[in-house]
C-alpha cells in the first residue's frame, strides 16, 4: 500500500489504487490477453500480467495487505490451504458448503484432519485450537474462521480469534466473503491470510468468477505464489478487469444495499410471518414461519427478488438453503437474502407480497 492509500478513505483508495502510473497510461488497467511475452522469458501463469496486478495493488489497499487473484473463491481457498499445509484444521461447523466439501475431501484422503467448531464461542474454539496444537504442534494447525458466516450470519469475534492464534503461533484464515473489505479487515487483526470470492461482493455484478488471499507476511506470500504458480488456477483477463471494475463502486453499493438490507431486516421483524430475521451488511437471513414448504413459496411467489444462488451483486437475490446437502443441518424455513441496491420501497412491495402468498 503506497503512503497516500494508508490515509485516505477506502471510498478514495477504491477508486484509486491499481491505477497505471506513466504518463498516457490509461486511467485504468486494460485488459491484457497474452500467455507469452517477448524476450522477458516471462509467462502469464508464473509471472502475472498488468491486469491482475492492477486488481491485487487495488485490493491489497483496502485490506492491507499483499494479494494474489485466482480464478475463483475455492480456488484461493485451495491454494491457501496447499501453501499452509497443515495436518489439523479447525473449521467452523456453519460456513460455506464449498470450503467444508473440500476439507472433507481432504480428511477422506487422510491428508488433514477436520475439527469442527461454533464459531461465535471464542473459549470453546480457543480449546480446540489447543488441543490441536498439544497433539500435533502448532505449525500444523490452522484455525479457518468464516464471518459472517453462510448461510445463518453468525458472527465470530474476529480481532480475538485472530489475536489468540496468533499468540500461540497458530495460523488463522479468514473467509471474508460476506464482510468484502468494507466490512472487514482481518490483517488489522494479524490474521495470517484473508480470502475472498471475489465473485461475490467485490465483483458486484454476478458476472464474473475470481478468489483474491491476501497476507502481509513475505514467507505465506511466497507460499501461496508458488501454489497458485504448480495448482495453475489463475484468473482470466477479462475477470480481473471486470472485478477491478466492480470494485471501484464497491463502497457506494455495499453502503447502498446496506441501507437498503438494514430497514427490510427491521420491517422482516415487525412481520407476523417471520420468526427470526439478521443482518450483516446486505447479508440477510430470516425464517419464514411454517418451515420449507412456506419458505419455498415466498421463494417462488416474489416476482422482481431472483432465486439465485450466488450473492452480492447489485439485484436483490434469495434462495432457501436448506434445500442443498451441505447445507441440511440449517432450519428448513431459513431464506438467505443478498440485497441489493434496488429502491427500497420496491424491494419490500416484491418481499411483503410474497410473505402474503
Ligand atoms: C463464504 C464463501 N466462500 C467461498 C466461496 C466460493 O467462491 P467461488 O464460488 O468464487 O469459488 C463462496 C461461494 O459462494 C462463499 O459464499
Amino acid at each position: 500500500m503506497t503512503d497516500e492509500n494508508v490515509s485516505r478513505s477506502p471510498r478514495t483508495v477504491a477508486v484509486t489504487a491499481g491505477r497505471p502510473q506513466n504518463d498516457n497510461d490509461p486511467l485504468n488497467a486494460s485488459i491484457v490477453m497474452a500467455s507469452n511475452f517477448q524476450e522477458s522469458g516471462d509467462y502469464a501463469r508464473t509471472h502475472g500480467t498488468s491486469t491482475w496486478a492492477a486488481l491485487e495493488t487495488a485490493v491489497g489497499a483496502l485490506e492491507g495487505g499483499q494479494c494474489l487473484s485466482f480464478a475463483t473463491g475455492m480456488a484461493a481457498a485451495s491454494a491457501i490451504l496447499f501453501a499452509l499445509h497443515p495436518s489439523v484444521v479447525v473449521l467452523p461447523s456453519v460456513s460455506y458448503l464449498g470450503v467444508r466439501a473440500l476439507l472433507g475431501d481432504m480428511q477422506d484422503h487422510g491428508h488433514v484432519r477436520v475439527v469442527s467448531v461454533d464459531i461465535v464461542d471464542t473459549k470453546a474454539v480457543m480449546h480446540s485450537v489447543e488441543t490441536a496444537v498439544s497433539e500435533v504442534g502448532a505449525d500444523q494447525v490452522v484455525l479457518w474462521i468464516e464471518t459472517p458466516t453462510n448461510p445463518t450470519l453468525d458472527e465470530a469475534e474476529l480481532e480475538k480469534l485472530c489475536r489468540a492464534a496468533n499468540a500461540i503461533n497458530v495460523r488463522s484464515v479468514v473467509d471474508s466473503t460476506f464482510a468484502s473489505p468494507m466490512g472487514q479487515q482481518p490483517l488489522k487483526f494479524d490474521a495470517s491470510v484473508v480470502m475472498h470470492s471475489g465473485t461475490k461482493f467485490i465483483g458486484g455484478h454476478s458476472d464474473l468468477m475470481i478468489g483474491l488471499a491476501l497476507t502481509n507476511q513475505p514467507e505465506i506470500f511466497e507460499k501461496l505464489s508458488r501454489a497458485r504458480v504448480v495448482q495453475g488456477a489463475t484468473p482470466g483477463a477479462l475477470e480481473a478487469f471486470l472485478a477491478l471494475r466492480g470494485l471501484r463502486t464497491l463502497p457506494l453499493r455495499y453502503e447502498a444495499a446496506t441501507k437498503n438490507a438494514d430497514e427490510i431486516c427491521r420491517r422482516l421483524k415487525a412481520h407476523t410471518s417471520i420468526e427470526w430475521a439478521k443482518n450483516v451488511g446486505p447479508m440477510l437471513s430470516y425464517i419464514v414461519k411454517g418451515g420449507a414448504e412456506a419458505a419455498d413459496k415466498v421463494c417462488v411467489s416474489a416476482s422482481m427478488i431472483i432465486i439465485a444462488t450466488s450473492l452480492g451483486g447489485v439485484e436483490t437475490t434469495m434462495e432457501r438453503r436448506q434445500k442443498y446437502a451441505g447445507d441440511a443441518h440449517v432450519n428448513p424455513g431459513l431464506i438467505r437474502m443478498s440485497v441489493g441496491i434496488e429502491d427500497i420501497e420496491d424491494i419490500w412491495s416484491d418481499l411483503e407480497q410474497a410473505l402474503a402468498s
